[in-house]
């Protein structure tokens, strides 16, 4: 009888491994398929190399499915509170979407200007409205200086210093 009963409780106490280290295994399960995957996290962030960039000419990359403007200011653009500086060099860093509703402007060159075709908006070359409809200036994204290189997605602490500054939206 004794050798029964002991069969029986170890039985009972594998089975009970068992079923604990089933939920174990589930519960890891369900939580990698929570996580975001590894290209979504990716995703959030984009490094832009700016070492090779000329002045008064305007790049567009793309950060989260926008376009973003990123633009070396020339010795004769003036300065702003809204410049971002890297090594030794401004640059104006924005989404490039009209905060009117929604085109994509155009850069000027020559007169230093953003001109938004589908309203007749303009902003100056630090994102300021120059003429309406636009409500507000061009929208600066979350950056972080990287030596020559900004990360778009996090909050540096130029960033920080815009935010606090009333800079950012
Ligand atoms: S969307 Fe740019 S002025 Fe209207």
């Amino acid at each position: 009888m004794a050798v029964k009963k002991e069969r029986r409780n170890f039985l009972g106490m594998a089975l009970g491994g068992f079923t604990a280290l089933g939920g174990v295994a589930a519960l890891g399960a369900m939580k990698r398929s929570w996580d975001p995957l590894p290209s979504v996290k990716a995703a959030g962030f984009t490094t832009i190399d700016l070492s090779g960039a000329q002045e008064n000419v305007l790049n567009v990359e793309k950060w989260r499915g926008k376009p973003i403007f990123v633009l070396k200011h020339s010795k004769d653009m003036k300065s702003s509170p809204r410049d971002v500086v890297v090594g030794d060099d401004k640059y104006f860093i924005a989404i490039g979407l009209c905060t009117h509703l929604g085109c994509i402007p155009a850069y000027v060159p020559g007169v230093h200007e953003f001109h938004c075709a589908c309203h007749g908006g303009q902003f100056d070359a630090n994102g300021d409205v120059l003429k309406s409809p636009p409500p507000s200036p061009l929208v600066i994204p979350p950056f972080k200086v990287d030596g020559t290189k900004i990360v778009l997605g996090e909050e540096g602490p130029e960033y920080k210093k815009m935010k606090t500054d009333g800079l950012i939206a």
